[in-house]
């Protein structure tokens, strides 16, 4: 046996949302989040992509409204991550648990002590801290009142709440993330951004500007962030996993290309400080214009730290893709890859690609790169001793992390890597609870019920010991 070591002070992590955990999300003060619209069940697809508006209703079960009390548990969830040695955890803040409608003129005092006390009992395990200010989170308040990121105003909105929470988390933050996979937004609208569309407008355009918004704000928060907090450092985050074209045939190659560009052109702005050359041809061949003035070209000149990304498969690019069998994956369709088996929820695994995508992302961008989400959705069983034998989440991930040993090998520079879920939470894209994820256990179901009790699975261990000899045995 031999152990594949990582570089000094790498930091091993494990990561929750708070859409995905809080609860809580009428208490404290906290405002009507997005998050809060999207239903468990057959109207979740709908509202979630932006094609129909959401109203609360008496007949729907919305799981972010009490998520896995996260609120409450924190202090009990964050001693056992202590006890499975962490060095990092990442979260994301409640931006209606700030500012509960969006505009007001001053914070929420509650939801300031409530992450105020969080971040400290991280801090007093110990763990650093990556926090992501917006994770698929956006108050209703500036939904229903400024059309959300479809309006510039939502930027200054959005950097009175950053600039408070560097003001006030920067004594404990480390690592900071603007936005959660900030790609997602052209391909989930409302969870990604709080964006619906009437059928009389042209979802394309304002996909795209609000994306050149929100990298406005993305920027104007990096410039923030440097001058409140200046021993932090800022990133920027997509949902990574590079593309590979279906076959050599140059039709399938450059669509596999114009599909890596629709993901990536985010972090060329955000890292290179300026859109790519080829933006101006892609809004022109839409027909699309965006409201982009001088003033933004200025401020999208401030460049971020480093690049982070979420990795659970590659894609698959074809120039027809009616012709194959496709592949939903983690949002983006793609067509399926005959080499790669999938998971029980249909996403490829492909530990290589992981390599594949560091290498890409760094030879494009050269930036110290973060691993902030990776992991294996599927459904655990309690043995009749009460325990949990998780084999196969230890598999994806030792052969992931084995595949990102490879990857620093090779050169690229890895801040660290941390694992998706941590404890178990919501699924993003299908509400349930199932689709576990966690190194521990939460007693809840799909429809909300259970006692909320926490419980290590077999990965814990392993992966404390991963984190212990900082590294993997082979
Ligand atoms: C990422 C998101 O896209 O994938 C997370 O940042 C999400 O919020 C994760 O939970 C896994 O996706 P899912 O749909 O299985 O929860």
């Amino acid at each position: 046996m031999t152990i594949k070591t990582f570089p000094e002070n790498f930091l091993w992590g494990g990561a929750i949302a708070a859409n995905q955990t809080e609860g809580a999300w009428n208490i404290g003060g906290r405002g009507l989040s997005n998050i809060d619209l999207i239903p468990h069940g057959p109207n979740r697809q709908d509202i979630k992509l932006g094609y129909k508006a959401s109203q609360l209703s008496d007949t729907e079960y919305y799981p972010s409204h009490t998520g896995i009390d996260f609120y409450h548990y924190y202090k009990a969830d964050i001693a056992m991550l202590a006890e499975m040695g962490l060095k990092v955890f990442r979260t994301s803040i409640s931006w209606s648990r700030i500012y509960p409608n969006g505009d007001e003129a001053t914070p929420n005092q509650a939801g300031i002590d409530y992450y105020t006390d969080l971040f400290k009992t991280c801090k007093e395990h110990n763990i650093s801290l990556l926090v992501t200010l917006a994770h698929f989170d956006i108050p209703m308040g500036i939904v229903e009142q400024y059309n959300g990121w479809k309006n510039r105003e939502t930027i200054d909105l959005y950097i009175k709440f950053a600039e408070t929470c560097f003001e006030n988390f920067g004594a404990y933050v480390d690592y900071w993330i603007p936005f959660n996979e900030i790609n997602v937004v052209l391909h989930s609208p409302f969870s990604g951004g709080g964006l619906y569309f009437d059928e009389n407008e042209n979802r394309e355009a304002l996909l795209y500007q609000a994306a050149h918004y929100m990298l406005v704000a993305s920027a104007k928060a990096v410039k923030s962030c440097h001058r409140i907090t200046p021993d932090a450092q800022i990133g920027c985050m997509i949902a990574g996993g590079s593309f590979y074209p279906y076959s050599c045939n140059p039709e399938d190659v450059w669509q596999s290309m114009i599909d890596e560009r629709t993901n990536t052109f985010f972090v060329d702005v955000q890292s290179k400080g300026k859109y790519p050359y080829y933006m101006e041809s892609l809004f022109k061949s839409k027909g699309i214009q965006i409201d982009i003035t001088e003033h933004d070209k200025e401020v999208l000149k401030q460049t971020v730290d480093f690049v982070a990304f979420s990795y659970y498969a590659s894609r698959t690019s074809i120039a027809d893709i009616t012709r194959v069998e496709q592949n939903e994956g983690n949002i983006i369709v793609s067509a399926k890859n005959p080499y790669l088996k999938m998971s029980d929820w249909g996403w490829v695994v492909d530990p290589l690609g992981l390599r594949i995508t560091m290498n890409q992302i760094y030879e494009r961008f050269e930036k110290p790169l973060f691993v902030v989400e990776n992991g294996l959705g599927a459904k655990d069983v309690i043995e009749a001793d009460g325990s949990i034998q998780d084999d196969y989440r230890i598999d994806y991930m030792q052969q992931h992390i084995q595949a990102m040993h490879d990857g620093i090998q090779d050169g690229v520079p890895l801040l660290g890597y941390i694992s998706w879920g941590i404890i178990d939470l919501v699924s993003a894209s299908t509400g349930e609870m199932s689709k576990r994820y966690g190194m521990i256990f939460v007693d809840k179901d799909d429809a909300g019920n259970g006692t909320l009790k926490r419980k290590k699975k077999k990965s814990f261990d392993w992966y404390k010991k991963v984190i212990q000899q900082n590294g993997i045995e082979i």
